[in-house]
């Protein structure tokens, strides 16, 4: 026994997600509803992406007020406080300063450290090995992270080959230090990024490159542009390689994977992922037919859709703008029950 707990303490602490929580707002969207303002149809939107609805935030609602929300449900199950707050998202809620720092004061976090990351759909991915680094080293005892966006706000109302797409929502994760060897641990990481491939899916104007004047928005460049057909073959490229790089690192065979829970872009991204990686479907998370693609949110909703066993194997993995991507792996936490009330 001695033994065993000499040799725990010898080996580096890891980050541990202890507790999950959502947040989506109420409405739902359906393919139908586009189709009343937009040139498509529920058949041709099912086809393409498996997306059959989405939730949009009605027009006071930000995406700290999501974020605030999954926190605290979070909070809630992990049963107790943070001191570290990290929101990824592609859309906070102003451009200076971050959504964090709010979104903590709000959750009653007192003077958490806190602070936003960026990687757009892949920023939940790239928050969690910043979260687990913050707890190994003991700069943060307990670091909440979330996912959250209101893509609704950023994406054209008039492009029919995004609107149909993005969804609003949120998800958080409660992560705590502990060791490599408990139900919760995250890592490996594998993380990178292309940023001579920024054209392919922007908002180009409203940041310091381009202001949001009158030509940009006659261009509708303060809303997203997307070459969709580059994106989707990029997308299962990077997060095949990532993936594969990531079981390579912890020297873990495909088969030792209990469920893969891919950024949930559109049905077809996440089958051709499972496929190149010999992942048989009903070993893959998906709710995309349900939220469509919640960007930096994606990963943290499909976690709380996951059922499985504490110390279950999962691959996560992600693909956004930038384009960033990154793959983790994670043991399956042992959750807290739900209080019901
Ligand atoms: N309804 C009806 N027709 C449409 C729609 C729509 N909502 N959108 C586009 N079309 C039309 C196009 O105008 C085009 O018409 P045309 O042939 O007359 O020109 C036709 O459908 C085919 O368009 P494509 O873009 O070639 O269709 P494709 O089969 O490539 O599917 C899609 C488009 C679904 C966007 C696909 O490329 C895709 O999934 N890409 C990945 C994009 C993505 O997931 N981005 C999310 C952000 S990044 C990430 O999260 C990974």
């Amino acid at each position: 026994m001695a033994a065993a707990s000499t040799h725990r303490a010898s080996r580096p602490p890891v980050g541990v997600v202890e507790a999950l929580g959502t947040a989506v707002p109420p409405h739902v969207v359906t393919n139908d509803d586009l189709a009343q303002h937009l040139d498509t149809n529920d058949e041709w939107v099912r086809t393409r992406t498996g997306i059959a609805e989405r939730r949009f935030a009605d027009p006071d609602t930000s995406t700290g007020d999501l974020a605030v929300e999954a926190g605290a449900d979070a909070l809630k199950a992990a049963g107790g406080d943070v001191d570290t707050v990290i929101v990824a998202t592609t859309t906070p809620d102003r451009m200076l300063p971050g959504t964090a720092p709010e979104v903590a004061s709000r959750l009653g976090l007192g003077d958490a450290s806190a602070f936003d990351v960026n990687a757009a759909c892949a920023g939940f991915i790239y928050a969690l090995p910043v979260a687990s680094g913050l707890v190994a080293t003991g700069t943060a005892d307990r670091v909440l992270v979330i996912g959250a966006e209101v893509m609704s706000r950023i994406v054209d109302p008039d492009d029919r080959s995004t609107r149909v797409l993005f969804g609003d929502g949120a998800g958080a994760v409660v992560v705590r230090s502990g060791h490599a060897d408990e139900p919760g641990a995250v890592g490996p990481f594998d993380l990178g990024s292309d940023g001579d491939q920024t054209h392919l899916l922007e908002v180009p104007a409203g940041g310091t490159r381009q202001p949001i004047d009158d030509h940009a928005i006659e261009n509708r460049h303060h809303f997203l542009q997307m070459d969709g057909r580059e994106v989707y073959r990029q997308a299962v490229r990077r997060m095949v390689s990532s993936s594969r790089a990531v079981l390579a690192q912890a020297g873990l065979e495909v088969d030792d994977v209990d469920c893969l829970i891919a950024h949930q872009a559109n049905a077809r991204i996440l089958e051709a992922v499972a496929d190149r990686l010999e992942i048989p479907r009903d070993r893959c998370v998906s709710n995309v037919g349900r939220y469509g693609n919640t960007s930096a949110a994606s990963i943290p909703l499909a976690l709380a859709d996951a059922s499985l066993e504490p110390g279950q194997q999962v691959l996560l993995t992600s693909f956004g703008a930038g384009m960033a991507w990154g793959s983790s792996l994670m043991t399956w936490p042992d959750l807290p029950t739900p209080d019901p009330t």
